[in-house]
């Protein structure tokens, strides 16, 4: 989400980390900052992106240093929020990338020992415990502070008083050490380190590194040593940026499981919610745009079914020319860039008409959350791709955990309910995965649509929206027709346009309509059209019935969307690659719609 870099060296660290902070700059970009050491430790930081803070950096001199570029999580884009952070003394410096998951409570000890603190991130917690442990040695302050850390982190930290190491270490955030000639880096993306090296060594969940001018070393957090290859990277600096993959499109699908993780950390259920919600709303209307609608459709039946409340939802161009009743709604608005026209303009309406209002998004600070009561940060990180994958993902993950905070809120939801859901959902991450280990299959499934002239995704029940979904990623980067529909359907009208050339993508998880799915597969395959289906490992039915099968792992229907989504992503992906489309940036599409 943040982009973080360390230098050591023999020269002014100032103008290199500045470099390399440029070149990550994709990762995100609201504020920046950097702390080197000199005599004290020299501390700047702005709101804004890294030409801002370059303008006005005063010269400052020092071998050794932290720069970071930040996007937010928690707490708004600001100067205070900027990272790097001091300690009280002024004496260690911290960059963060990832999220201290129990932050507050160490937070609240931390202020009753005495400390201060100057801003609302979760990362400033972190410095303060490392200036408690600290002792003369940093390397052991920091493993000790990280024994007592919960959440996801790539750290680095320097002393003034140690101007020959930074301490860096790693927790499901990526981190890699750069090594070059009598100076050495330390980075979350490779990006930032091919302007002067590419030679590098990744550094593992769990792992400490103390690097040097001249080398460095790695240990585990309880202090084990460990031995590390070094290797040559050949990537350009565009395939940096992407992560190695082809396009951003890909890296973000890719990156799903390490979103729905963040998206979960320390937050189910959302016990935040209680302190503005006062329960008594008897409705709940769900307003958004384009793949984020797709999300609040699937967000009915979970709310449905978790909260048994009637859910509404409606496309934020529509609902301020409709006129609703709107006693006692609660309306969620949900929108990735925070800064959709239409669904700002639906927030104001529905403020107008007196309703409690939530949104859902990924941008801290956005301007959705300065028109709604409380705002759920999704945590995707950026999302460059004009089509949305990671940041619908984390949409759906907020939906299942606002889900079950209203049953909570309305005792809806037995406590076993609320355990077997909350399992289900700490294993999305790796059911994610073990979709995306199928990448493979899915690219051959998907290159059997390159010539098609339209093509039908159906489903039912709460696979209808991950039909819809799928549609529309297809068409949007794939230029290729294509439409969503509940498989009943079909039958009253769309069946006219089956041909061979109309391929139809069945969505078939093993749930209540599954047998009536079997029997919309049969309908299509008589019309001569070829029939990709994606169900349940195990099942041996479909393989009998569609052309191709696609399986995801068998979770509970209600989460099904999770793991069916993508792999519809992927389907979309590979289609578009092979006609050589423009995926990143698809024609006459932006990312976000400022216009209504
Ligand atoms: O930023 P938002 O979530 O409000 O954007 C809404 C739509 O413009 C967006 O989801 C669009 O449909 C995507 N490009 C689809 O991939």
């Amino acid at each position: 989400m943040c982009g973080i870099v360390g230098y050591i060296g023999e020269n002014e660290a100032a103008p290199i980390l500045l470099r390399a902070l440029k070149r990550l700059e994709y990762r995100g970009y609201d504020s920046a900052g950097l702390v080197v050491v000199d005599n004290d430790l020299a501390c700047y930081k702005d709101k804004g992106m890294i030409d801002a803070l370059e303008q006005n950096l005063p010269k400052i001199s020092g071998k050794i240093g932290l720069g970071h570029t930040r996007w937010a999580t928690h707490g708004k884009p600001s100067k205070e929020n900027a990272h790097p952070f001091l300690d009280c003394k002024g004496k260690i410096g911290i960059i963060h990338n990832g999220i201290i998951e129990n932050h507050l409570e160490l937070r609240s000890q931390l202020i009753k020992e005495g400390h201060k603190f100057t801003s609302e991130t979760d990362t400033e917690a972190l410095v303060h415990l490392i200036e408690k442990h600290y002792n003369g040695n940093l390397e052991k302050a920091v493993k000790e502070s990280l024994k007592q850390v919960h959440g996801s982190y790539a750290i680095a930290v320097i002393h003034k008083d140690e101007n020959d190491n930074i301490v860096a270490a790693r927790c499901e955030s990526p981190l890699v050490i750069g090594i070059g000639s009598k100076e050495n880096f330390i980075a979350s993306d490779i990006a930032a380190l091919l302007d002067y090296t590419n030679k590098v060594a990744y550094v593992m969940d769990n792992e400490v590194v103390k690097l040097t001018r001249n080398g460095f070393e790695i240990s585990t957090v309880q202090g084990e040593p460990v031995s590390r290859n070094v290797e040559t990277i050949s990537w350009s600096m565009e395939d940096a940026e992407k992560g190695g993959y082809e396009h951003y499109m890909l890296k973000e699908i890719f990156e799903q499981p390490m979103a729905i993780h963040n998206s979960l950390l320390g937050r189910i259920p959302d016990l935040t919610i209680n302190e503005f919600m006062n329960g008594k709303f008897t409705t709940i209307r769900i307003i958004a745009c384009g793949t984020s609608y797709h999300a609040g459709l699937i967000g009915k039946y979970i709310f449905e079914n978790f909260s048994k409340v009637p859910v509404v939802v409606e496309m934020g161009s529509e609902y301020r020319y409709s006129e609703p009743i709107h006693e006692n709604t609660l309306v969620v608005l949900i929108t990735q860039s925070g800064e959709t026209a239409d669904t700002l303009a639906a927030a104001r309406e529905a403020k107008r008409r007196g309703n409690m209002t939530i949104a859902i998004t990924n941008v801290v600070g956005s301007s959705i959350t300065r028109e709604v009561d409380y705002t759920f940060y999704t945590r995707a990180g950026p999302e460059i791709g004009v089509a949305a994958t990671k940041t619908f993902i984390t949409q759906l993950v907020a939906l299942y955990i606002l889900g079950i905070t209203f049953g909570l809120i309305k005792r809806t939801l037995e406590y076993d309910k609320i355990r077997e859901h909350t399992s289900t959902l700490r294993k999305l991450p790796r059911y994610a995965q073990s979709v995306l280990d199928e990448a493979e299959h899915i690219k051959k499934c998907a290159l059997t649509m390159v010539d098609a002239t339209d093509v039908f995704y159906i489903g039912r029940n709460i696979n209808y929206p991950t039909a819809l979904e799928g549609a529309l990623k297809f068409k949007e980067i794939s230029y290729i027709h294509a439409e969503g529909y509940p498989a009943g359907e079909l039958k009253h009208g769309p069946l006219a346009l089956l041909t061979p050339q109309t391929p139809v993508v069945a969505i078939a998880p093993k749930d209540h309509t599954y047998d009536k799915l079997l029997g919309n597969i049969s309908e299509v395959s008589a019309r001569g059209s070829p029939v990709i289906a994606i169900g349940y490992q195990d099942d041996t039915e479909l393989s009998k019935l569609a052309d191709n099968v696609i399986y995801v792992p068998e979770v509970p229907p209600l989460f099904s969307p999770v793991p069916i989504s993508v792999v519809v992503q992927l389907l979309a992906y590979y289609v578009a690659r092979e006609r050589k489309c423009s995926i990143d940036k698809p024609r006459h599409l932006a990312k976000s719609v400022t216009v209504e």
